[in-house]
Parts: C-alpha cells; sequence; structure tokens
C-alpha cells in the first residue's frame, strides 16, 4: 500500500510498489489529465508535480512517492484559475491539446521554483515535446504567468 496525497485528499494506493505513478493516476485514480507518451521519460506528457517539484510520472515506482504531495492538472486549481493555466487559454497555446496538460504542469512547477523566471530558466526546465511545435507560445505564456 502507498499513501501519499493527491491533489489535496490523502489517498492509498494498493497496487504493486513498482508500478508507475502514470498508471496509478490514470488507471486507479481515474484521473486522465495526465497523459501517456512515450513511456521512457523523454516526452513529458505524463509531467505532474511531486511536492512541487515537476516530474514525470511514467519512470516514478509508486513507492518513491510514498507520503508525498502529487498534484496532477486536475489539481491545480479549480475552474483553470492557475495563472499558467490563464496564461495559456489568454494566449490559445494549444494546437492539439495533447501535450498540454504536461507543459501546464512543468510551467507551473517552473514558477513554484522561480517566480519570475529567465529565458535560459524556460530553456533550461521547459523540455516537454510538442508535435505540433507550440514552443514559442509556450514560452511566451510562462512569461505571462510570471507576471
Ligand atoms: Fe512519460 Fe513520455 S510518457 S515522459
Amino acid at each position: 500500500m502507498t499513501k501519499l496525497l493527491l491533489n489535496g485528499q490523502p489517498v492509498d494506493f494498493l497496487l504493486d510498489p513498482q508500478t508507475p505513478l502514470l498508471w496509478a493516476l490514470r488507471d486507479t485514480a481515474n484521473l486522465t489529465g495526465t497523459k501517456y507518451g512515450c513511456g521512457k521519460g523523454y516526452c513529458g506528457a505524463c509531467t505532474v508535480m511531486v511536492d512541487k517539484v515537476a516530474v514525470r510520472s511514467c519512470q516514478v515506482p509508486l513507492e518513491t512517492v510514498e507520503g508525498a504531495e502529487v498534484v496532477t492538472i486536475e489539481g491545480l486549481a479549480s475552474d483553470a484559475g492557475h495563472p499558467v493555466q490563464r496564461a495559456w487559454l489568454h494566449l490559445q497555446v494549444p494546437q492539439c491539446g495533447y501535450c498540454m496538460p504536461g507543459m501546464i504542469m512543468a510551467a507551473a512547477a517552473l514558477l513554484e521554483d522561480r517566480p519570475e523566471p529567465t529565458d535560459a530558466d524556460i530553456e533550461e526546465h521547459m523540455t516537454n515535446l510538442c508535435r505540433c511545435g507550440a514552443y514559442p507560445r509556450v514560452r511566451h505564456a510562462v512569461l505571462l504567468a510570471a507576471e
């Protein structure tokens, strides 16, 4: 059993402790906003926050988040009210949208760590992949969210 705080609620996962966090979230907690892309830690579609740090949940065994605070896109804010979500909406960042929950979680974690990020910070931290090439809008939205 793995106990953690998920989007503000205590949960117990009765799963193999090696289960990737991604599948505990999607298949057991039914939080399907966190996406599966590559399953290898490259794309970032599965990004969530663990103790305010962005992690690629496909690479995180459940046992390593025992007692941690996990936030998914569903728990970031009510009514898409987080500054990152508001900036994303304002600038119409998504094209297909598939990678965007992970992008938004990566951006939210970046702003937790660096409330006034530089271009270099964004370059370093926003490493999620977007097949639609929304990178310029992502960069603008991160800067807007930081204002
Ligand atoms: Fe986890 Fe691609 S699905 S990094």
